[in-house]
């Protein structure tokens, strides 16, 4: 064995030093210096490589296709890209009480291509697990269930399952290994079992879900190196108070992370949600102003959602822009957007914006929903019934076309939406939905002149 010689670096200025400090002598700062080999080409005449150590890359050869286990929820395989992948280990956050246990306990009711399906639960007793079960009507004589949240033990009895197995692991968090000193769920502890349960999967080729905690920022629990030793990220959200989860991927080697799986919780457990759209417009008949209607995409999917604004004179010398389920700072675009180029005052004014159903939007083409929802609140004046928006605003007040605008008119018109607001110059054919043109944002503003008329005449 060669003694292999170190250096510590700070990370910092750069600095050489021979051992380690906590404090860098030159930059001052803390915690910055790390060890560092050197002379590691030394190490070469010691190390052997094995004869296959290459792989040509040749695609006729079909060992290149993912085996792709499918769950009986569709909702689940779609944000995974299609199912479980042999080998994987996935990465399941959100917050307590949303329902993780739960959903993961549904993967494992059965899934016909796996061997065995393991439930290892550090946070509650097999009892408790047991009766959750029987409150879903769960059943599988396949499925086998221990609660411990020591590592070894967890390993050695892995060891005994078979391969092409799929294994929960509930929560990380509470999960400790001996060979850590510092508690469970700190970094370390987080960190080291999580390596050993990835290379586990790796070399038994076993799938291995492992449910995560979120913290209050809505970052899952432990370093962010966490994220990349997995090879999937899943987030479970939703507001604990109205029914609707939605899955989300946040990392996928093996698919997109586009797609969301929606979910409503009921006391059987998880349902799957098989028409989303009409799962968010809560109350679409009602002619209450601050509402406007987005027809957005998930992945492949048309979602259409309410999307609800208040503006409101402010008691506070700054004004309030509260989000839920959209970008702050997209919002404050929109509202200077907004200020500038149609001239409304909204300095004086708290703006809420919510969307409904526990939705998180992410893409630009809300904007012009948004800033319709904000329109309508600012002058009180419901937008159009059955109308639908979208389209990205730009800094200058122009709305740009969006994606996949034929998907997203139809999608409208299956559920009775009859009008569009947005920029489209594509020739789209017959759709039963009629298009207004929004070229710029204070055409929002001709919307509300004329949908005021028309109230007026109502009401004489
Ligand atoms: P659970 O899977 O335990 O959440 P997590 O593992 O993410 O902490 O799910 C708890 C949720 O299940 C709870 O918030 C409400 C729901 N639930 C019912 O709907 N009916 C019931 O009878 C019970 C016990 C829970
Ligand atoms: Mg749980």
């Amino acid at each position: 064995m060669v003694a292999s010689k170190v250096r510590f670096i700070c990370q910092s200025c750069g600095a050489i030093f021979s051992k380690w400090v906590g404090q860098c002598d030159v930059c001052k700062e803390w915690n910055s210096v790390v060890e560092e080999a050197i002379g590691g080409s030394e190490l070469i005449d010691t190390v052997s490589i094995p004869e296959n150590f290459f792989t040509t890359l040749d695609v006729s050869n079909n060992q290149f296709i993912a085996t792709r286990h499918k769950t009986n929820l569709s909702e689940f395989n779609r944000v995974l890209g299609g199912g479980l992948v042999d080998s994987s280990v996935i990465l399941l956050g959100g917050s307590p009480g949303i329902g993780k246990s739960t959903l993961l306990l549904q993967i494992v009711s059965d899934i016909p291509s796996i061997n065995d399906f393991v439930y290892i639960s550090a946070e509650e007793s097999v009892g408790q697990v047991l009766m959750r079960a029987n409150r879903l009507g769960i059943s599988n004589p396949k499925l086998k269930i221990a609660s411990t949240a020591n590592l070894t033990q967890i390993l050695k009895a892995l060891n005994t399952i078979r391969s092409n197995s799929l294994v929960i692991i509930d929560s990380i968090q509470t999960v400790f290994s001996d060979a850590i000193q510092s508690p469970p769920g700190s970094i370390s502890q987080v960190r080291y079992c999580t390596l050993e349960l990835v290379n586990f999967a790796k070399s038994h080729n076993v799938i291995i879900i492992i449910v995560g905690h979120v913290t209050k920022d809505g970052t899952i629990a432990g370093p962010k190196t966490l994220e990349h030793m997995v090879d999937c990220v899943l987030s479970f959200e939703g507001d604990r108070t109205c029914d609707y989860r939605i899955l989300r991927g946040d990392k996928n080697r093996y698919g997109a992370i586009d797609e969301i799986g929606v979910f409503s919780m009921t006391n059987k457990g998880l349902q799957e949600v098989s028409n989303p759209s009409a799962a968010f417009l809560s109350n679409r008949n009602s002619k209450v102003s601050g509402i406007a209607v987005f027809s957005g995409i998930e992945g492949t999917r048309p979602i259409l959602s309410e999307i609800q604004a208040l503006v409101s004179v402010t008691g506070l010398q700054i004004p309030r822009r509260t989000a839920v389920g959209f970008d702050i700072n997209r919002l404050s675009m929109i509202v200077a957007v907004l200020s500038k180029r149609c001239r409304l005052q909204f300095s004086n004014k708290d703006i809420y914006v919510n969307i409904a159903g526990g939705l998180r939007i992410n893409e630009p083409a809300a904007d012009l929903a948004v800033a319709a929802a904000i329109i309508s609140s600012a002058f009180n004046t419901p937008m159009p019934v059955n109308s639908v928006f979208f389209g990205e605003i730009g800094l200058s007040g122009e709305v740009r076309q969006s994606y996949l605008a034929f998907s997203r008119l139809k999608e409208a018109s299956k559920l009775g939406y009859c009008h569009a607001y947005a920029s489209i110059s594509d020739e789209l054919g017959d759709l039963n939905v009629k298009i207004s043109q929004v070229n710029f944002v204070k055409d929002l503003l001709e919307i509300v002149r004329t949908s005021n008329s028309q109230k007026s005449t109502l009401t004489t």
